[in-house]
């Protein structure tokens, strides 16, 4: 169980970057019926992740994590999302208290209990009052695993939730803990994708690559072009580490309406830039999570979301990440050598005038020669080349292209 999972990376939505704290049964459920309504799933988009906010405190025949009252039965929802033919994933953390504040894997007392009351906002200010001596009052202080693990307990009651996908956050700087809910994971009985967040230190690559399905590369993504910027063109030194069952991760896709819960809004990025978001995620081999109300998502949104060709690039199953072949300043070039012989190339524009983007054929990793140039968002072949290929590209754009060898 476990190692033939994830041969091609993950596709799905999750509930952070919309509703951030103020997720709840009917909005996990009312994406889920928006990713079958809206024809999604049948482009291969398959998971439904609760992401922090859906717990409340321990209790139940494991002593494991309950639903707070926004999650009136877990089982139901589980069985809901399988019966529309869609993977169900949750959220927790080997912390005391989670990054929303609420509690994680490991406690200070045994009985699992916790003794903390939150005080002012998100992300603010806590204290445990068993002992207010220990902690100050400031997260930091709870950013801690506790005297007693209960993890075999949540992983026990997650199984039966039928549980397909976790994502496990604040730990990859914590190869013990990665490793103690890998190994309860495979003990689990269940396929259960398993996911790591966030900003991983680049020295633990090989560990996490070994235990984890996915892991988080940076920091959490903005929907502003800077921050797509700084996450997405930044990817190139883990390349190695990509292959069937271990992606990198930069986080979710900003398009359609994201805002963390009171803030929803349409994605601040511009069209061209969700194009470039997309583009270079698939070249990316990144876990493809939609981050968005996909009960909001109008035609662009989806549009961007249901093109198969360019979907396929993401999928390949010989699951390598794409490099930057050339970087001359604001124009980069990418290239993903794909199963069938072929190369994904992306030709992107970051500066702020439309421009001519080149790929120089030396470059790619193919036989010289002559390539068939194919368009993908376009779904058009743009002619047969020796050499080069050139086209002008919009300002923070891409052209996404599929170089095929000819005989
Ligand atoms: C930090 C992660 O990076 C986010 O994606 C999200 O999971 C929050 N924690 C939840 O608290």
């Amino acid at each position: 169980v476990g190692d033939r999972i994830a041969l091609t990376p993950p596709m799905g939505w999750n509930s952070w970057n919309c509703w951030g704290g103020e997720v709840s049964q009917e909005k996990v459920l009312s994406s889920a019926r928006a990713m079958v309504a809206k024809g999604l799933r049948d482009h291969g988009w398959t998971y439904i992740n609760i992401d922090d906010g859906w717990q409340g405190v321990r209790g139940g025949p494991h002593n494991a994590i309950q639903p707070n009252s926004k999650f009136p039965d877990m089982k139901a929802l589980g069985d809901e999302i399988h019966k529309m033919g869609l993977k169900f994933g949750i959220y927790s953390t080997p912390w005391i208290i989670s990054y929303e504040g609420h509690i994680g894997g490991y406690s200070d007392n045994p009985d699992g209990t916790y003794d903390w009351v939150k005080e002012g906002d998100h992300n603010e200010f806590y204290r445990i009052s068993r002992d207010p001596a220990q902690y100050d009052g400031r997260r930091k202080a709870i950013r801690k695993h506790g005297a007693y693990s209960f993890v075999d307990k949540d992983v026990a009651q997650w199984a039966e939730w039928g549980i397909d996908y976790l994502k496990y956050d604040w730990v990859p700087n914590d190869i013990p803990h990665v490793k103690e809910m890998s190994d309860a994971l495979r003990r689990s009985g269940r396929d259960i994708f398993y996911s790591l967040s966030n900003n991983a230190p680049y020295g633990s690559a090989p560990e996490l690559a070994h235990y984890a399905k996915a892991w988080r590369t940076t920091v959490d993504i903005q929907d502003n072009w800077e921050s797509l910027v700084k996450i997405g063109f930044s990817q190139d030194r883990w390349a190695g580490y990509a292959g069937p069952g271990h992606w990198n991760d930069p986080d979710m896709l900003v398009v359609g309406h994201v805002g963390w819960g009171p803030k929803l809004h349409l994605t601040k990025l511009t069209p061209d830039e969700q194009y470039t978001e997309v583009s270079l995620w698939c070249l990316l081999s990144a876990p493809l999570l939609i981050g968005c109300d996909l009960a909001q998502a109008d035609d662009f949104t989806l549009g961007l979301l249901t093109n198969d060709e360019v979907l396929d690039i993401n999928q390949d199953p010989l699951g390598r990440q794409a490099v930057q072949i050339r970087n001359e300043g604001d124009r980069v070039v990418y290239a993903k050598p794909l199963e069938d012989g072929s190369v994904a190339v992306g030709l992107f524009n970051l500066g702020k005038e439309e421009q001519p983007v080149a790929v120089q054929f030396v470059d790619i990793p193919l036989p010289q020669g002559k390539l068939l140039v194919r368009d993908l968002w376009r779904q058009k072949d743009l002619g047969v080349f020796e050499g080069k290929f050139e086209t002008s590209v919009a300002s923070h754009g891409v052209v996404l292209l599929r170089l095929i060898p000819q005989k």
